[in-house]
């Protein structure tokens, strides 16, 4: 695999994640796909803590490599060049490292801690485009199919249990309103200090929901075995209750 397979320390890498074996049973896949700003990620953080899995946040994988080309200025206004896609992705260093005291994966791009940066507005604002690529998706399934074989894991992202894991254990889909969702990203990005306006946020968030729904490769789809989750009128507390109990009992059923 290119491009990926560059990790900056790859002995730190495979340590950590051997360390981590044990917790829970090996290849057992919560798969959590839904809308952008659904609050899948906080929940799956949560889940996972909560019953000792492994978290693999696979948005964070596509806002690392936005990053990377974004860097490299092979986006501009919506298209990424593709002549030097190939060449650009093979010469990143991308890294997904498990911090053992975070208890999560952190993302390095070219040996560097971008946690933060991958969550601001201009990586948010490009990131859709850059998922749409065949060539990006097909590189960080590998690796997601890979990080999900070790242990029981919470991933969450928007093709996991269409695509990644289509024989996941449990899959749960997301969804709220779209105002609700901008709300929330809103207060996120200014307790951030970001400078934006809900307005803003709000196209972001419903234009980041065409391109997932519509994109040719692994377009964000409900798959009918996936337990839907409209979180517009619940709290965290109650999403975690619900969603916990239904992974408790498949787990407890499975050999
Ligand atoms: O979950 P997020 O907002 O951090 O995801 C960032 C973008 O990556 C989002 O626009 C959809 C895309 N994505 C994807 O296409 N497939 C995934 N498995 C995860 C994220």
């Amino acid at each position: 695999m290119r491009g990926i397979n560059h990790v900056i320390n790859p002995f730190f890498c495979i340590f950590a994640f051997e360390r981590f074996v044990d917790m829970g049973k090996k290849g057992f896949i919560v798969a959590i796909d839904g809308y952008s700003s659904t609050g899948k990620s906080t929940v799956a953080k949560l889940l996972a803590a909560q019953l000792g899995f492994i978290y693999i946040d696979t948005g964070a994988m596509y806002r690392v490599v936005t990053l990377g080309l974004l860097r490299k200025k092979l986006i501009s206004n919506g298209t990424v060049d593709n002549k030097m896609l190939s060449q650009v992705l093979s010469s990143m260093e991308i890294a997904f490292c498990y911090n053992d005291s975070k208890r999560c994966y952190e993302s390095y791009l070219n040996g560097e801690l971008v946690e933060d940066e991958i969550r601001g507005m201009n990586v948010s604002a490009n990131v859709s485009f850059v998922a749409a690529l065949p060539e990006v998706r097909k590189l960080l399934v590998e690796k997601q199919r890979e990080m999900g074989q070790e242990s029981a894991v919470v991933m969450d992202g928007r093709d996991i249990g269409s695509v990644v894991f289509p024989h996941a254990d449990v899959k749960f889909f997301m969804t709220a309103s779209v105002d609700i969702r901008a709300e929330r990203r809103y207060k996120e990005l200014l307790e951030k200090g970001e400078q934006v306006t809900l307005a803003e946020v709000k196209k972001n968030v419903e234009q980041r929901d065409y391109i997932d729904t519509h994109r040719e490769t692994s377009p964000l789809v409900q798959v009918e075995d996936a337990v839907l989750i409209d979180t517009t009128n619940m709290t965290l507390e109650e999403e975690v209750t619900k969603m916990a109990e239904i992974i408790r009992k498949k787990y407890e059923s499975r050999d």
